[in-house]
């Protein structure tokens, strides 16, 4: 990609700037870089799908508009299709329960052996540059808050280790967080929440290691498929859907401000602590300050650094113009997020939170509940891959039915 070198010297750029009201006016320009040269296409791309429920934010209230909140029970399949798969809406349904609370006793007791890897591609390349150019993807900030090295944080990052042993460093990490948050303003409109701090996320759960985990994820699943069925003549089957493991300390953020790079639709179910979730339109990306530089380094996201959790309109004015919903999502309660919304996750300051999140590809959610093609999804047009993909799933889809 010929806009790497481009945002690499903007990177230097701001790095050499040094302030951080100057890395903004550098960003901006990066911004206006790339939409003015369109190398991104989704940059540029006109929805025609309205993404009517999303709002602007309200800087008095300091809000969002709501994420509806809703019981399964409440809701029927045509709802659920019309209104959040179609219409692109996030919802959180709130009588999903887990079968047991999954304290972090519980977590420790049946999962504990269980093996962990914070190894991420954003951590392999920071390894693999040269050590003088990994400061420019590091913020100062993460390194104030770990009060450890460089080449310590980084390998930190990149760890193996038991459940056990991460579940025991997460009272510190909490107080690290807290700490860092009052005095250096630990996640004001940056990047730094790639790095800070090492947290489980998307780990993959070996049945052998956590068969009561993975339970409690099978049923739920199947109780998802089974309300989507409602709505179906021909009862489909489905290849089982493995759910991943996040467990974040209280206070964290996971990553960034991101827009998934593969086409998928997520459930993010809540077994302990509780989660602020803000999900924004995909036709507000321009107005997201997005760090291009970033790019490709977790699962090809694409990455922003506007501050949605606690917007700013000083230091990012563009945010006013961004459309967003907002909601917390508790143990027992799992959130929908539609295909292709940027969103930002933050646990909040109280407990510790684990939870399962299923990824489905496209057309992922949208299968299970009802929808048999990727064409309502627009932005498949931008992206021919995709487009075949869709159809080799429908097609699978079709076949799975016929069984
Ligand atoms: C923003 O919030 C304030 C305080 O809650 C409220 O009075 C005001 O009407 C809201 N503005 C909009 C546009 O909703
Ligand atoms: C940072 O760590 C060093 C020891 O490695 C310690 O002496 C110092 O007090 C720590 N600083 C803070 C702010 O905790
Ligand atoms: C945090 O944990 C405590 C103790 O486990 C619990 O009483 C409280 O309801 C939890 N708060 C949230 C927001 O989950
Ligand atoms: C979007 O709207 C334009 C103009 O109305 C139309 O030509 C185009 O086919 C529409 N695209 C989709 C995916 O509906």
């Amino acid at each position: 990609m010929k806009s790497v070198p481009v945002a690499l010297g903007l990177a230097v750029a701001a790095w050499i700037c040094g302030t951080q009201s100057a890395q903004w006016r550098v960003q901006s320009a990066l911004n206006v870089i790339w939409r003015t040269l369109g190398r991104d296409k989704r940059l540029s791309r006109v929805y025609n799908h309205t993404f009517a429920d999303y709002g602007t934010y309200n800087f008095t209230s300091r809000a969002w508009p709501g994420i509806d909140r809703r019981s399964l029970a409440s809701l029927t399949a045509d709802e659920f299709r019309e209104r959040y798969v179609e219409g692109r809406t996030p919802v959180i349904l709130t009588d999903i329960s887990p079968l047991r609370e999954w304290s972090l006793e519980r977590l420790r007791k049946e999962c504990g052996r269980m093996e962990v890897s914070f190894a991420r591609r954003y951590s392999a390349g920071l390894r693999a540059i040269p050590e003088w150019a990994r400061r420019i993807f590091l913020d100062p900030r993460t390194i104030k808050a770990y009060n450890k090295s460089t080449a310590e944080i980084i390998d930190a990052m990149h760890a193996e280790k038991t459940l056990q042993e991460y579940l025991s460093s997460l009272e510190s990490d909490k107080e690290a967080i807290l700490t860092a948050k009052d005095n250096i303003n630990l996640y004001g409109g940056n990047i730094v929440d790639y790095l800070f701090p090492v947290m489980l996320s998307a780990q993959h759960i070996d049945k052998h290691d956590c068969r009561p985990l993975m339970q409690e994820g099978n049923r739920v699943l199947s109780r998802l498929i089974e309300f989507a069925a409602e709505a179906r003549e021909d009862r489909p089957t489905y290849a089982s859907m493995h759910p991943v493991l996040f467990v974040a300390p209280a206070g964290s953020r996971a990553i960034p401000l991101h827009q998934h790079g593969p086409f998928n639709d997520n459930l993010l179910w809540m077994l302990h602590g509780t989660k602020k979730v803000v999900v924004v339109s995909p036709s507000s990306t321009r107005s997201l300050y997005e760090r291009p530089e970033f790019g490709g380094s977790e699962y090809a996201d694409r990455v922003f650094s506007a501050d949605v959790l606690q917007p700013d309109e000083g230091s990012q004015p563009d945010v006013r113009h961004a459309r967003a919903l907002e909601g917390y999502v508790s143990a027992g309660e799992l959130i929908y997020l539609p295909v292709n919304v940027p969103h930002a996750i933050e646990t909040t300051d109280d407990n510790t939170s684990v939870m399962l999140a299923w990824q489905m590809p496209v057309p992922g959610i949208a299968r299970m509940f009802f929808k048999k093609s990727c064409s309502y999804l627009e932005e498949l047009q931008d992206y021919p891959p995709w487009a075949k993909k869709c159809a080799a799933l429908e097609e699978i889809m079709n076949r799975e039915d016929a069984r």
